[in-house]
């Protein structure tokens, strides 16, 4: 293996993070998120999206969207995300293992739009079927796309006109927010979801996500479904710590820029040898499709993912690039198809 490109979480985390770590070890903190790392991330995110949300630091993405959903919904009530969505197709029934039905929209690029929703709101059969009351978008999507302010202000005055919340999960959302192409702002985010994420472990961190939510109603008693379901860690300070380092000075914000670029950087090399890519992504996952006598030797030099079959002799392929992947790597990459 020359470097592996399956995923943004292969290596550690940013070195300040280790640093800041090892500064602060013998400090005595308050368990539970009441330690003043996890105190001046909280106000660090107040800041950035101009609102007065309440944060919450959660170890890993799976956990904070079945804690997040399970809290919003009632026993009866559902989810609509794209079929490609995280909770859909990566997370082996979590949310539906909390009694929430996750219904799934046909959607072309990773996004959902109004008119995606509308027919799972068209229940004629009323009480005899769930009543979805959540909407569950990432930013950026699995398949690396990301939401304009237009899309999500659509979204975001749909969802109130039919008494639905927005869930953005933001796992790679540092990645979404440093794309050239974003108009969003992070206020701009907090405005217009109900409650959303900022992904730590896929942007520098060790582990973690914050969970900032801005919708009053879904404030009260998070912390009781947090504790309830494992997910209130007493050593909150370790998440604390690392967005408090992360937060400042813009620092997970340079760490998506870098992983965009060298994912940018790799999406030209492919196009220039003439590969199609499966869809143009704005962000750090990058989906060219392949022939499959070159699959092999590209799993094995760089440990790419079959993403899905095109046809009996093509495949298309994920690479995703990370905050620390090196550029010179990049400069090297090689495609061998002989
Ligand atoms: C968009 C998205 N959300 C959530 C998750 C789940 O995160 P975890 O593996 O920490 O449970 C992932 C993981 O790849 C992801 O890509």
């Amino acid at each position: 293996m020359i470097y592996s490109f399956a995923n943004d979480y292969s290596e550690g985390c940013h070195p300040s993070i280790l640093e800041a770590l090892t500064q602060s070890n013998l400090i005595q903190q308050d368990g539970y998120g009441d330690d003043e790392y996890t105190r001046n991330a909280t106000s660090i995110i107040r800041q950035l999206t101009q609102s007065d949300a309440d944060v919450h630091l959660i170890a890993g993405g799976t956990l904070t969207n079945l804690v997040v959903l399970a809290s919003i919904l009632r026993p009866f009530e559902s989810v609509v995300a794209a079929q490609t969505g995280h909770i859909f197709a990566n997370e082996t029934g979590a949310i539906e293992a909390t009694g929430h039905k996750v219904e799934a929209a046909t959607t072309s690029d990773g996004k959902l739009r109004p008119q995606d929703i509308v027919p799972f709101l068209n229940k004629a059969r009323g009480h005899h079927v769930v009543r979805t009351r959540a909407v569950y978008i990432s930013n950026s999507t699995e398949l690396g796309t990301i939401y304009s302010k237009k899309e999500l202000t659509d979204l975001h005055i749909f969802c109130k006109a039919n008494n639905l919340i927005l869930f953005m999960d933001g796992a790679r959302l540092p990645m979404a927010l440093a794309a050239p192409s974003n108009d969003l702002t992070i206020a701009d985010i907090a405005a217009l979801t109900d409650v959303f994420y900022i992904g730590g472990t896929k942007c520098g961190a060790l582990l973690g996500e914050a969970v900032v939510i801005t919708n009053p109603e879904l404030k009260k008693d998070f912390k009781y479904h947090l504790k309830q379901r494992g997910a209130l860690t007493a050593k909150g300070r370790t998440m604390g710590i690392q967005f408090d380092q992360l937060l400042r000075n813009n620092l997970i914000f340079d760490l998506a820029n870098h992983a965009n670029r060298m994912a940018a950087k790799l999406s030209a090399i492919f196009k220039s040898k003439g590969f199609p890519l499966l869809i143009e992504s704005d962000t750090n996952q990058v989906f060219p499709i392949l022939p499959n006598t070159l699959v092999k030797k590209m799993q094995e030099d760089y440990g790419c993912l079959i993403w899905n079959v095109i046809d009996e002799k093509h495949s298309a392929v994920r690479f995703i690039t990370s905050w620390a992947t090196p550029e010179e790597v990049v400069d090297r990459f090689s495609i061998d198809n002989n």
